[in-house]
């Protein structure tokens, strides 16, 4: 037997008891004749106490950090207890001990702060994964896997799996291809979700289903962004939208009390798209705090009437102007708002400036425009904005898409500069009645806003039919989103082959078009679909945050860097010219 406990198992009770551990070295500390090792494994770590009988063969054989050794010894009551550790009360006096393998000198320190770099601890991903921050992580992702399988057995559902070679189909990112041997000149794709699979299994009649399954979308990268993610897919059968979100709402509750033993009793909130926009300027809102946007002027509408009275260019030529409020920082400084002005002309921001207006704590104001807004005019305008005293209003002024973000990030930053984002705090929101299409401007066409299988509301199906009105079509869409983030989307599905005709025209396929890319979807429609709908979390997001962080990197095993590289296996690489020619492929560059 390698062991009788593991190195985070014994406690004051076991005294006496003889035992043998095996772990990894994480400390040796000699003093004198004795020498004291931490060992470690995914359990924890206990005191080794090695005394003089056994130093003459350590000295023979010392240990190195990171070897793997074997102890058998007693457990004895420690004299310097160590309070932070759960078997800080013991220690083992050794009797024996057994090399079982050597380790080379670790790249970084393998403890809770390390001084390993990014890349090279993408490099070591297996060493790394020794350290008690990943470690915790990759627990909490298996607790949230075990959460959510336990939940949705209780609702019924079932696993089912879904192939991962596929047919390559638009669906909003691109997709990664793989050549096929066996049809030259073809190729699969990798699916970017389980959408039209899960829609099938509708047809055949499996009315719940999920599965926690790998996704792949050849898209940039980000902090929240990996090329192969997680969902948790979900798909149910004659529901309307208020199942689905009472179904999943259920999840989430028991997820978030089964994980971190947070209640979530209020129902979640819901908030329309049209609103999440008008308020927040983005689709996602962080709503752990208000600072709601200021609609001064909106697409070329003035709101506040204070602007008809000034005579100021910068803002009778903007299409929108967006203010906030910032409580408590009207006494900034010249040099914080200077530093602001820079934020907000960083290029991922894009602003030419911004514009401030104190509310000073004696009542009177003060601006970046006093030369066009008189007294009483920034008064009107801090009363719009409902600002109050000792308030700083931002104001930021241009084209509408690019203000409302603009705007939308101006007001996250300052949530973090005043700490009103804490990752303990946990705001989920469900936002609904999401467009149907959005206009790509780059290719100046419609696209879908969700996916091509979303519906439309009823009411709105007859406006398909004219493209001018495109803009104005709802569909049957939502949103999960948890302190800002987008955790979760899905939509009640189009079930009826002549609407699903009509959708994949108005995106611009034509009737063959359609045929080629989705007529196995089409075809099942006609033997007799059901209503459905459904959802799918982003998995890795959503441990995340349950984990405090943004970051999705640290929640994976292995994951990919910004590049989309595998920077352990040194993925991706070239392959052999063989390999290329069994594939009937040729090699462009390189
Ligand atoms: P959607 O594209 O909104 O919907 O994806 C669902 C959720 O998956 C997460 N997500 C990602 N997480 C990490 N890296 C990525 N690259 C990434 N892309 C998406 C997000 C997102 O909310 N088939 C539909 C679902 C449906 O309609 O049922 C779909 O995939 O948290």
């Amino acid at each position: 037997m390698y062991r009788t406990h593991t190195c985070g198992a014994l406690r004051i009770e076991d005294k006496g008891k003889e035992v043998t551990l095996a772990g990894w070295v994480q400390t040796v500390r000699k003093f004198g004749s004795i020498t004291f090792v931490d060992l470690r494994d995914r359990y924890g770590i206990t005191q080794l106490l090695f005394n003089e009988s056994l130093n003459a063969r350590l000295d023979e054989t010392p240990l190195g950090r990171e070897y793997v050794i074997q102890v058998k010894g007693t457990v004895i009551e420690r004299s310097n207890k160590n309070a932070k550790i759960p078997t800080g009360d013991i220690e083992i006096e050794v009797m024996d001990f057994a090399i079982m393998n050597i380790a080379s000198v670790p790249p970084f320190t393998i403890e809770e702060d390390t001084d390993g770099g990014d890349e090279l601890r993408m490099k070591y991903r297996y060493l790394d994964l020794r350290r008690p921050t990943l470690k915790r992580n990759l627990e909490l992702r298996y607790k949230v896997n075990r959460a959510v399988r336990n939940y949705l057995d209780t609702q019924g559902f079932w696993d089912i799996e879904t192939p991962f070679l596929i047919k390559s189909t638009p669906e909003g990112a691109r997709d990664f291809i793989v050549p096929s041997r066996m049809n030259e000149g073809q190729f699969y794709a990798l699916p970017q979700s389980p959408q039209t699979f899960k829609q099938l299994l509708m047809v055949s009649g499996y009315d719940k289903y999920y599965q926690i399954v790998k996704c792949f979308r050849d898209e940039d990268l980000r902090a929240d962004r990996q090329p192969e993610f997680t969902q948790v897919d979900c798909e149910m059968s004659f529901v309307e939208q208020e199942d689905i979100l009472q179904t999943f709402e259920g999840l989430f509750k028991h997820v978030f009390y089964d994980v971190k033993g947070v209640e979530m009793k209020e129902q979640f909130p819901r908030m329309t798209w049209d609103d999440a926009m008008w308020n927040y300027g983005n689709d996602k809102p962080d709503i752990r705090f208000e600072m709601k946007l200021q609609n001064l002027k909106a697409e070329g509408k003035v709101h506040a009437e204070v602007l008809n009275q000034v005579d100021f260019k910068v803002f009778a030529e903007a299409e929108t102007i967006l203010a906030i409020c910032i409580p408590g920082a009207s006494e900034y400084t010249r040099k914080q708002l200077d530093e602001l002005t820079e934020w907000v002309k960083r290029p991922q921001i894009g602003m030419s400036g911004v514009v401030n207006v104190k509310c000073n704590a004696d009542g009177t104001y003060k601006s970046s425009v006093d030369k066009f807004f008189n007294e009483d005019q920034l008064k009107s305008l801090a009363s719009f904005c409902n600002a109050t005293t000792g308030d700083l209003i931002l104001i930021l002024a241009g084209k509408e898409t690019r203000t409302r973000k603009a705007m939308s990030e101006l007001r996250l930053e300052m949530g973090n500069r005043l700490g009103f984002r804490d990752p303990s705090v946990y705001k989920p929101l469900w936002v609904i009645d999401f467009p149907l299409f959005e206009h790509d401007e780059e290719e100046n066409r419609w696209v879908a806003r969700h996916h091509p299988f979303t519906s439309p509301k009823p009411e709105h199906i007859a406006l398909m039919n004219d493209l001018s009105r495109y803009a104005e079509i709802k569909a049957n869409a939502y949103d999960i989103v948890l302190n800002g983030t987008e955790i979760g989307g899905g939509s009640i599905r189009i079930y009826q082959r002549d609407l699903q005709e009509k959708m994949f025209a108005a995106l611009g396929m034509d009737k063959e078009e359609a045929q080629e890319k989705f007529g196995f979807l089409l075809g099942a429609f006609e033997y007799g679909a059901p209503p459905h709908g459904g959802i799918a979390f982003g998995f890795d997001r959503l441990c995340a945050l349950l984990g405090g962080q943004e970051t999705i990197r640290d929640f994976i095993a292995f994951p990919k860097n910004n590049a989309g590289r595998d920077v352990m296996l040194d993925a991706p690489s070239a392959v052999d010219k063989k390999q290329l020619d069994e594939l009937s492929l040729e090699q462009k560059i390189g």
